[in-house]
């Protein structure tokens, strides 16, 4: 039997209703911050993710699937969604756009060869946004707001949102000279990875894993205390507006991020549950204000986020939160094999008229489809027999009362309504 790629799932049944759920929620929350829909390929040439993840993130190090097409071309299968979008956006010139800034979001699926285990995969969904323009600072606090409403939305309660500051390009080029010190004597003491990091982004060391419960690592100096003026009233700022959106959060100096192209702020969204173990991430972001620059468009401050989905489910499931309810409005029994079309055209008009139906495809007799009926959440049943045909009328009985009625062809879509509005309050 094949089986599928070690470190990938397949969304079926409940699951399939699940994720729809959370993508129509995230599709609606973002109509309401009037942001716009963007879709970017998933592959791009490889070397767009050397110059925006970083040469000495793991992603670009470890983790990125490469490959040649037929035309010697070296493509890589997006490990993240911003790089592929701030290339979009320079190159369809969105700067030119009369309508700034451009706020952009995103669902699509995104792959790291990492180590598969709970909320980590190979083949993994996020949903994300992009902002670009000369935003302040409230526009980052709008973006930490987003997964915040989203969550809120959904129910969860255990999370948590840390947030902390690189600091503009100067603060971080002091930030990396005072690691380059400190960690110059602890050398010898560091992993091989960290060793080659030392090297070329000392700033990544934070983020080792290996060494990161070592004693000389947790007095490590950090980013804040290297901020100048101008990135500290930054970080004050989007403090500020956090407070007026009623978000908490705490500031970690720990949070820096896998990702080269941050500068101010980084934020990660936190699921306090312990069966994640640190896989409890479940969103995280921050400004990129050099970041287009620096892959050749117009100097263009940047800001976003993107959260995991399969992580967001876990949590979710461990909240033991319902999302969905898989309701049938109307199931149609054929009472007679002569009703057949009969009962097809009827399927078809209720479906038009907007309601959910299901009717029998298994040729079931009327004890089969009344099992059929017991396993379904069906609301209402209709009995389409060669009398009512005759006599173009139906019988319609309601499941849960278990009233019957019997209705003119023609009344049924005026009834029916009517039903549902008399219902309505007993189904929210
Ligand atoms: P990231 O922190 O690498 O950031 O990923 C964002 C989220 O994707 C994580 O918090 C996690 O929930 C999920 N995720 C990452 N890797 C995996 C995996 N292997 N399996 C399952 N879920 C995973 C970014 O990707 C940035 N592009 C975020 C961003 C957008 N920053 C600015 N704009």
């Amino acid at each position: 039997m094949i089986q599928k790629p070690k470190g990938t799932y397949d969304v079926f049944g409940l699951m399939g209703l699940e994720v729809r759920y959370l993508e129509k929620l995230f599709e609606s929350i973002m109509e309401k911050y009037h942001y716009q829909y963007i879709r970017t390929p998933i592959f791009e040439v490889s070397n767009l993710f050397h110059r925006t993840v970083g040469e000495t993130s793991d992603i670009v190090r470890k983790e990125t699937y490469d490959f040649k097409d037929k035309g010697n071309r070296d493509l890589t299968l997006r490990p993240e969604g911003t790089a592929g979008v701030v290339r979009s956006f320079i190159e369809n010139k969105m700067s030119s756009y009369p309508n700034q800034p451009v706020k952009t979001w995103y669902i699509g699926p995104m792959y790291r060869y990492e180590r598969p285990q709970a909320g980590r995969f190979r083949e993994f969904y996020q949903f994300g946004v992009e902002v670009f323009g000369d935003t302040d600072s409230y526009m980052d606090a709008e973006v930490i707001s987003i997964p915040v409403n989203y969550f809120k939305m959904l129910g969860l309660k255990n999370i948590k949102v840390k947030i902390n500051s690189l600091g503009d390009r100067e603060s971080k080029e002091n930030y990396r000279k005072s690691l380059l010190d400190y960690f110059k004597p602890y050398l010898d003491s560091l992993c091989d990875d960290c060793k080659e990091r030392y090297i070329k982004n000392p700033l990544r060391i934070l983020d080792c894993k290996i060494d990161k419960d070592k004693d000389f690592f947790k007095k490590a100096p950090k980013t804040i205390d290297y901020l100048n003026e101008e990135s500290k009233k930054h970080l004050e700022d989007v403090l500020k507006y956090l407070k007026a959106l009623e978000i908490d959060y705490s500031v970690d100096s720990n949070i820096v991020r896998g990702l080269d192209y941050y500068t101010h702020t980084v934020f990660e969204v936190e699921a306090l549950i312990p069966s994640l173990g640190n896989q409890n991430v479940l969103c995280g972001g921050g400004r990129y204000d050099n970041l287009v620059k620096s892959l050749d468009g117009p100097a263009t401050k940047g800001v976003g986020f993107a959260l995991g989905m399969e992580r967001l489910l876990d949590v979710i499931h461990n909240e033991n939160i319902k999302l969905v309810d898989d309701l049938v409005d109307i199931y149609v029994v054929p009472m007679s094999e002569n009703t057949k079309e009969q009962v097809i055209s009827l399927v078809n008009y209720l479906r038009l008229n907007g309601f959910v139906v299901e009717t029998d495809y298994l040729n079931r007799n009327l004890k089969g489809n009344f099992k059929q009926i017991d396993r379904l959440n069906v609301k209402y049943i209709i009995f389409v027999g060669e009398d009512e045909i005759k006599n173009k009328k139906v019988k319609i009985k309601d499941n849960h009362t278990k009233e019957e009625y019997e209705i003119e062809f023609d009344k049924l879509i005026d009834f029916l309504d009517d039903l549902e509005g008399s219902n309505y309050e007993e189904h929210i």
